[in-house]
């Protein structure tokens, strides 16, 4: 039985692998990407998502374009260094094959608002802002949400945006704490399990050579950039989680997000009056990258 999902994302090197690995896996029904602005601006990574879709002959799948301004937060200054201005350093796809829809926090509440409860899981690889939206202004249909499963956040380990904070979440801290606090199953995959699924260049070389395996391979080879070692596999790990979540150690915590105005806002609170939300605190590596490359087969 395939997931019936929609894919909420700013594509970003590490979104476009965890998109190819779920159009290549038989394991997905893709009912629509959505896009947000994150790590690069709302154009390129509606863009980039429509030039995913064409180059794997899924023209089929709708691309429809988010919100490029979080909730309540000037949207931060993008950080080119990690994506490129292009938020694929210069890796080049087809054009889609159609124009984006717009108003995606309205498509994917008709969407959800047809679906039988529990039967649309979302995965939500960039800041939470569509997926917010669609909780507040839609409550009628959040009961048709079976998941959402977040490449968000860090508990133990440092952020990458602050000091604890990640940048997903210190995108839109409000948000994040809305999804998080929504009646809905949420799991949280954050930094503290992301950063141990690391691609190597003995990694890269081994990806399948298929036309979709070769992509992979020419988007690994610019995320490791500047010769770097190795590169986290941050958003695949969701749809791996969504695939097989006993690769996952998952334990429920109560949690809160810091909504300050300090550099460390939208990082995880461990707080006992906090939300109860699943969070992956381990990881089986070597199961999560051998089935990574399945989607490339
Ligand atoms: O912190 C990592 C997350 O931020 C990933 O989703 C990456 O694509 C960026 O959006
Ligand atoms: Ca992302």
């Amino acid at each position: 039985m395939k997931k019936r999902v929609i894919i909420d994302t700013d594509p970003g090197l590490d979104d476009a692998l965890a998109i190819l690995f779920a159009l290549g896996s038989d394991k997905f029904d893709v009912l629509g990407i959505t896009t947000i602005a994150g790590n690069i601006g709302l154009d390129r990574t509606t863009a980039n998502a429509g030039g995913l879709l064409a180059f794997m002959g899924r023209g089929d799948i709708p691309v429809i374009r988010g919100t490029d301004i979080p909730l309540t937060r000037e949207l931060q200054d993008l950080v080119a260094i990690v994506h490129g201005m292009d938020g694929l350093k210069g890796v080049t796809l087809p054009d889609a094959t159609s124009a984006p829809l717009n108003g995606a926090p309205d498509w994917i509440a008709r969407t959800l608002a047809e679906a039988a409860p529990g039967s649309i899981d979302i995965l939500a690889l960039g800041p939470l802002t569509n997926i917010a939206h669609v909780v507040t202004e839609h409550p009628e249909v959040v009961d048709r949400i079976g998941e959402i499963i977040v490449m968000g956040g860090a508990v133990h380990a440092p952020g990458n945006s602050g000091p604890s904070s990640e940048f997903n979440f210190a995108s839109d801290p409000e948000a994040a704490s809305v999804v998080i606090g929504s009646p809905v199953k949420v799991t949280i995959i954050p930094l503290d399990v992301t950063r141990q699924v690391r691609a190597d260049l003995n990694y890269v070389a081994a990806m399948p050579d298929t036309p979709h395996g070769r992509l992979a391979r020419e988007l690994l080879g610019v995320y490791l950039h500047n010769g770097r070692e190795s590169r986290p596999l941050h958003d695949p790990c969701v749809m791996l989680a969504a695939v097989d979540a006993s690769i996952f150690s998952i334990e429920n915590m109560k949690l809160d997000i810091d909504l300050g105005d300090d550099p460390d806002a939208g990082r995880l609170l461990v707080d006992r009056r906090g939300m109860p939300v699943d969070v992956a605190l381990g990881v089986d590596t070597e199961r999560a990258l051998a089935l990574f490359r399945t989607g490339f087969v």
